[in-house]
């Protein structure tokens, strides 16, 4: 009798735990599940092991360790989660992130990234340095955009899919945009990145990245309208739409 007995409460323990489930809104269940699976990649490296542990480069608050290893605290979560991919794919080659990512399956890079995006940015430290110009301006007569356009006033990004830049360490933005230039990271959307620095001198490069890095960072205004009007920006402009596809993709 002792194990029906012990079935039919499990049953009923099942049950009524199913029907307290449906009584909350389903969207915010998956959302906590998904930070608490991320949360332990981020503590555990996943598959890869130990040494894959985001928390020992990338810190316990995702803020990045001030040189070269970003941010990544407050990011959006659809941002962070596509440079998995893209580290995983190779389309953003990097000797460290590759591996790291390509341990990990699509689940598990959603809910890591899913749980830096919760986290609160990391209040930025240092005084404020000199406003770049050519950062609202651009330099038409080079082809520079004003990088304000899909990355916001203070580098708080625009939209889910033109990340923040504020708060960044100096070191790394630079890297980033001579990866670019060098034609080594490859996974901006239609080319906009590149299309975007080409022209960007290494002072100006210099000038941009050491203002980003004690630019406040505010919560990027991720609604709905801010993204579909950078996506119109971007599409309109002629670096946009110029060669869709480039043939090393
Ligand atoms: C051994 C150190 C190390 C570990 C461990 C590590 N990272 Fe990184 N991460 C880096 C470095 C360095 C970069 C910069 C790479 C580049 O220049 O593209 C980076 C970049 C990133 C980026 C790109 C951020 C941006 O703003 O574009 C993401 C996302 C990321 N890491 C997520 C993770 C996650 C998630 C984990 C754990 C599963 C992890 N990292 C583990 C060192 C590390
Ligand atoms: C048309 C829109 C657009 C313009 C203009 C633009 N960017 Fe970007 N930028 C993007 C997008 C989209 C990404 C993310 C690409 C990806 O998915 O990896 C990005 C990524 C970056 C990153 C990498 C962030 C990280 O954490 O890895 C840096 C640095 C950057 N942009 C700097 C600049 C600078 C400096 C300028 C101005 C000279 C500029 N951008 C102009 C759209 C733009």
């Amino acid at each position: 009798m002792r194990p029906i007995l012990t079935f039919s409460a499990l049953t009923s323990f099942a049950l009524a735990a199913l029907a307290m489930a449906s009584c909350h809104p389903i969207a915010n269940e998956t959302g906590a599940r998904f930070r608490a699976d991320g949360e332990t990649i981020a503590m555990s490296g996943g598959e890869g092991g130990a040494a894959n542990a985001c928390f020992a480069c990338h810190g316990l608050e995702g803020q990045g360790d001030g040189v070269s290893v970003p941010r990544l605290a407050g990011l959006d979560a659809g941002y962070l989660q596509k440079q998995m991919e893209d580290y995983a794919a190779n389309v953003r080659h990097h000797d460290v992130m590759g591996p790291i990512a390509g341990w990990l399956s699509h689940e598990d890079r959603r809910a890591v990234s899913a749980y830096y995006a919760a986290m609160s940015p990391p209040t930025v430290e240092g005084p404020a340095r000199p406003v770049p110009a050519i950062y609202f301006q651009g330099a038409p007569e080079r082809e520079v955009e004003a990088c304000v356009t899909c990355h916001g006033p203070t580098g708080q990004g625009v939209g889910p899919g033109n990340p923040a830049l504020s708060g960044q360490p100096a070191a790394y933005t630079i890297d980033q945009i001579e990866r670019w230039q060098a034609r080594e990271r490859r996974n901006d959307p239609r080319g906009v990145m590149t299309d975007a620095v080409a022209g960007l001198t290494p002072s100006e490069t210099r000038a941009i990245a050491a203002w980003l890095e004690t630019s406040p960072t505010l919560p990027a205004p991720a609604s709905d309208a801010a993204s579909a009007s950078a996506a119109a920006t971007a599409a309109a402009r002629p670096g946009a739409s110029r060669g869709e596809r480039r043939p090393d993709r």
